[in-house]
């Protein structure tokens, strides 16, 4: 049976990629450190197995190389997704995001590598591209983040390549374009723009825009993600290879908010702020390659993802707390 671990396993992609594998019944262990991750997601990740001989959680930190040796001891397949994410996290506190995603994921491919892990997947990020001009983007153009996060991201990305050139490592770099759905945490400055969007709906309030809405994203429902990583671990593609993973169609805020008010009857108030220093204007990804080595279809559209996580929303509402404001500097 194949081993599976997942960093960030608490998170929210972690979470849905570690359900989907005990779905099917194979072995998984977590290591998250609850930076970003809540233990609520450990029993939708491992069920009520947690614990138990194939449902393994370890508390603790990527760059507690004791920790980090443990956690890989025994596994076949690594799906590395914890960093701590947000561009605007990124432009506050560069350090913090430099030293979670870069070093942290450099001692979990040494990790890997001495254990003697068949393949590492890497959650890679769309910011990796920065703001090009060409849409879409495509895997052999040149990185050009721009927010410290893309960097970190990025980074993260040539020393999985690095490590497959040095040491022959099977690693695999999936590229997620802006994803959403249940689970994602909607309590924090730094959440994402649909979890924010959802939680004010829910809850009639009024959300903000940064600049004047027309800003668009290939925003992926998380499900379409998680294919994604179940094939990356499986198919046989050359080490250290890129793919996006997206849908190939791009949505601008302003439709995000019609959208919104046509699937709950009632339209979303907005009010705009300044754009968001770090941010890009559009992001669309060219999903052919994923297609071609993978296998990879997104079969899960924006209205049907976001019906979905519509209603998490509205199912877990109350307990979270109002968002604190993030300085748009
Ligand atoms: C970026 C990456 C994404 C990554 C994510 C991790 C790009 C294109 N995407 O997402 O792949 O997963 O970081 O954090 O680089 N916004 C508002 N109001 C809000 C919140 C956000 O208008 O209340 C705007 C932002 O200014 C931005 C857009 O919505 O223009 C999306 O923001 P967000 O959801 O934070 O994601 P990205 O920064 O695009």
């Amino acid at each position: 049976m194949t081993r599976y671990l997942i960093t960030g396993g608490a998170g929210f992609i972690g979470s849905h990629i570690a359900a989907a594998l005990r779905a099917r019944g194979d072995f998984v262990r977590i290591l998250d450190n609850f930076a970003t991750g809540k233990r609520a997601n450990l029993v939708a990740a491992l069920g009520s197995e947690q614990g138990g001989p194939l449902a393994e959680f370890l508390e603790g930190d990527l760059r507690d190389d004791a920790a980090v040796r443990r956690a890989c001891q025994g596994i076949d397949v690594v799906f590395h997704e914890a960093a701590l994410p947000s561009v605007a996290r990124s432009v506050e506190d560069p350090l913090t995001s430099d030293d979670n995603n870069i070093r942290g994921t450099v001692n979990l491919l040494l990790a890997a590598r001495d254990a003697k892990v068949r393949r590492v997947v890497y959650a890679g990020s769309s910011s990796a591209y920065g703001d090009t001009p060409t849409l879409p983007k495509h895997e052999e153009m040149p990185g050009d983040p721009i927010s410290p996060y893309g960097v970190t991201k990025f980074t993260g990305e040539l020393y999985c390549r690095s490590f497959a050139r040095v040491y022959g490592m099977s690693t695999v770099i999936l590229r997620y374009f802006n994803v959403f759905g249940p689970r994602q945490d909607p309590s924090s400055p730094y959440s994402g723009v649909i979890a924010l969007f959802c939680r004010a709906a829910v809850e009639g309030r009024s959300a903000t825009i940064h600049g004047d809405g027309e800003q668009s994203r290939d925003f992926t429902y998380v499900d379409n993600v998680v294919a994604g990583n179940l094939l990356a671990a499986e198919r046989d593609v050359p080490p250290g290879t890129v793919l996006n993973v997206a849908t190939g169609s791009a949505v601008t805020l302003n439709q995000l908010v019609s959208t919104l008010g046509e699937i709950t009857g009632r339209k979303l108030a907005v009010t705009h702020g300044a754009p968001r220093t770090g941010d890009i204007k559009h992001s669309l990804a060219d999903i052919s390659r994923a297609r071609k080595l993978l296998g990879y279809e997104p079969h899960v559209t924006f209205r049907a993802g976001l019906e979905r996580t519509l209603e998490w929303y509205r199912s877990s509402a109350p307990s979270t707390a109002a968002p604190k404001t993030v300085p748009s500097a």
